[in-house]
């Protein structure tokens, strides 16, 4: 396995993998890799001849109070999983070697960000889309694998290839989630043992949404706000918890048929942000 920590070693190695016409796919992460980022790497294998991880905690795309200091980071680890499961090259760069002069261009978001995720982090998804993009032009893989997870995020990348052109097939895998259904999660770590039990319960809620949507509750507004009063008694502090569009994540009120639909929810308990999210093709 090769490492680069430079834009231009990145590129001279991703030349010598592509040499003999092989392709390659790309699974960007920040890193304290997990089972589920390990998920998109075996996933990536189906795809491509060659996998390249990359590995950075971008600071663009964590807000002044947000946890960029903290946020969990062990590259020796990262190493090590990366080698075990034959990826070929990790781009490990510094933020010097990303983010190196001043700023002049920037991308903006028209209403995919407004809600979700995007309403209460603003400039995440502009923060996510710039490094993703830089990503994009110095790899130039031919897929990238992105996680479910982070719904709104793969959509806004989507569209982001669509419009920008980029000739990349992207590729959204399932969810990696605990035996009790919490979903893996590098902030999983921030959650102390009493909160760790707790956790299970945001997925817990939006499965018993689901059942009852998919039973005939075709306006789940009122069922919806009962899920956040029991989550809140259950310690949680509510962000969002609703249905959106799939296509345009803005939020629905009533259900029709033929429709995908993002069942979703970010929740705090104590210090530490979940979110988590349920495809509904109605
Ligand atoms: P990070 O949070 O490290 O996640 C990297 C990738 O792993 C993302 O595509 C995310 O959706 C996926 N992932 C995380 N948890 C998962 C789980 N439980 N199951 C399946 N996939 C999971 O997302 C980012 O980093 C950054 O925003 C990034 C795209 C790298 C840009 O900086």
């Amino acid at each position: 396995m090769n490492i680069a920590k430079t834009i231009d070693n990145a590129r001279k190695e991703i030349g010598r993998l592509r040499s003999a016409g092989k392709t390659v796919a790309l699974v960007p992460t920040m890193g304290a890799l997990h089972e589920g980022h390990i998920s998109l790497i075996r996933q990536a294998r189906d795809y491509a001849d060659y996998v390249v991880v990359s590995i950075f905690v971008n600071p663009e795309q964590f807000g002044p109070n947000e946890d960029f200091d903290t946020y969990p980071r062990e590259p020796e680890d990262d190493l090590k999983k990366c080698r075990d499961e034959g990826v070929a090259l990790v781009f490990a760069p510094s933020g010097n070697e990303m983010y190196n002069e001043q700023k002049f261009l920037s991308i903006n978001i028209s209403s995919l960000n407004s809600q979700m995720c995007g309403a209460s982090r603003p400039g995440f998804f502009e923060g996510v889309l710039l490094i993703v993009n830089k990503l994009f032009n110095i790899i130039r893989p031919d897929f990238a694998l992105f996680g479910q997870k982070d719904i709104q995020q793969f959509q806004i990348i989507s569209t982001m290839v669509r419009e920008f052109n980029h000739n990349i097939n992207l590729v959204m895998a399932p969810i990696e989630r605990a035996n009790d259904g919490l979903a893996l999660s590098s902030r999983n770590t921030y959650l102390t043992d009493e909160e760790r039990l707790t956790a299970p319960g945001l997925y817990r809620a939006l499965q018993y949404i689901e059942k009852q949507v998919i039973d005939g509750v075709h306006t789940p507004k009122l069922l919806i706000e009962h899920q956040k009063s029991e989550l809140e008694a259950k310690g949680f502090r509510i962000d969002y918890l609703g249905m959106f569009s799939f296509k345009t994540l803005q939020q629905i009120n009533t259900l029709q048929k033929g429709n995908i639909y993002i069942l979703a929810g970010a929740v705090w308990l104590g210090k530490t942000r979940l979110i988590d999210n349920i495809l509904i093709e109605f």
